[in-house]
């Protein structure tokens, strides 16, 4: 029986994550944790258990680990990379330093861990086009510096330890239930907003700015696929390339253009984020992660555009 501590669980990926967790392995099987107690998220404090856990506190997690006799720990508190470059310190305190107290928790209480790397790991002397799995890694980001770190020290563990740690590198997670918490692929979760609010959106990434995407459902079905993946067969463990499409600003605005056909796009770039979002990949090759664990998205550009629009709409009330 998998008894599952999820950290960072009231952020983007966390709150559609606990809840598929919960259906799948049951409420009390699944302990969701934050730094704090955060507005908005009543009804998934209130379907299972929640603790308040600081990942750089050590002590707090050996406890609520041994308090749920926690055997998995999937471990999405982080700093992600436009909020990464404006506090340095932060991201590398608790993507570095709080994968470490992870990773130690686990080695000690005998759990399998799970931390997403992401595009992020890539710079700008990787080769941007079909990514390769193995390839250059010097990203010119601190966000993108913890992501490599972390992918290294997750291999360490389990090749020292034999800790069961697991990864992707997941591309810009698209979603409607919760906001994302301050990256680079932002716009694209915020163009829909404000399609269906205003019928206009202006983007702070180019137009011919091409990233690896995918909808929110492709990502919580590749955590759980994976974590589930016979370790035999794991020859990337914790830095699987996954992706579902590569657009640009004006491909998804075309796409969008199809539902709403009034809408218009238009540009003010900002210069951090854009520098970021050129050292990126345009498209990542997923072909390891097909191989060793049977990766296969559902969802494209459109088909996410009519999720996403039909969804929102009904969250927005319109
Ligand atoms: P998010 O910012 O939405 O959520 C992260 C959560 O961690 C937040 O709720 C935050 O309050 C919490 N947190 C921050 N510091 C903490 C600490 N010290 N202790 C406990 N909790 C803390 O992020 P997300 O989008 O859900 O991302 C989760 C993971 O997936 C991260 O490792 C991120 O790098 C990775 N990832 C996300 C994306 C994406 O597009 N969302 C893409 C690639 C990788
Ligand atoms: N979506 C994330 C970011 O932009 C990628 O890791 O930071």
């Amino acid at each position: 029986m998998k008894k599952i501590l999820i950290t960072g669980a009231l952020g983007q990926i966390g709150s559609e994550l606990t809840r598929e967790l919960r259906n799948h392995y049951g409420s009390t099987n699944v302990v969701a944790s934050g730094r704090r107690v955060k507005e908005g998220h009543e009804k998934l404090i209130e379907s299972g258990p929640f603790e308040i856990v600081d990942i750089t506190k050590p002590d707090e997690l050996a406890e609520i680990v041994t308090k749920h006799n926690i055997n998995t720990i999937i471990n999405l508190a982080a700093i992600l990379s436009a909020v990464g470059e404006k506090h340095p310190e932060q991201c590398w305190n608790i993507n570095m330093n709080g994968l470490y107290n992870i990773l130690e928790v686990a080695r000690e209480k005998n759990c399998m861990v799970f931390t997403p790397s992401s595009i992020a790991a890539f710079g700008p002397t990787t080769p941007p086009n079909n990514t390769p799995q193995d390839t250059i890694q010097r990203p010119t980001t601190m966000y993108g510096v913890t992501k490599v770190a972390g992918e290294l020290l997750c291999d360490y563990y389990f090749s020292k330890f034999g800790v069961d740690t697991r990864g992707v590198r997941f591309p810009g997670l698209i979603s409607y239930e919760t906001l994302p918490g301050g990256g680079t692929t932002d716009y694209a979760v915020h163009i829909y907003y404000d399609a269906l609010k205003n019928k206009k959106y202006t983007s702070f990434i180019d137009k011919g700015t091409n990233m690896d995407m995918m909808y929110m459902p492709d990502a919580i079905n590749a955590i759980m696929q994976l974590m589930e993946a016979d370790p035999k067969k794991l020859i990337h463990r914790n830095a699987f390339n996954v992706t579902s499409m590569s657009f640009d600003p004006e491909m998804i605005g075309n796409s969008i253009r199809k539902y709403i056909p009034e809408f218009i796009l238009n540009y003010d770039v900002d210069p951090v984020r854009q520098s970021i979002a050129d050292s990126w990949p345009n498209s990542l090759d997923d072909s390891a992660a097909r191989e060793e664990w049977g990766w296969k998205p559902k969802y494209d550009l459109d088909a996410m555009t009519v999720d996403m629009l039909e969804k929102l709409k009904i969250k927005l009330g319109l």
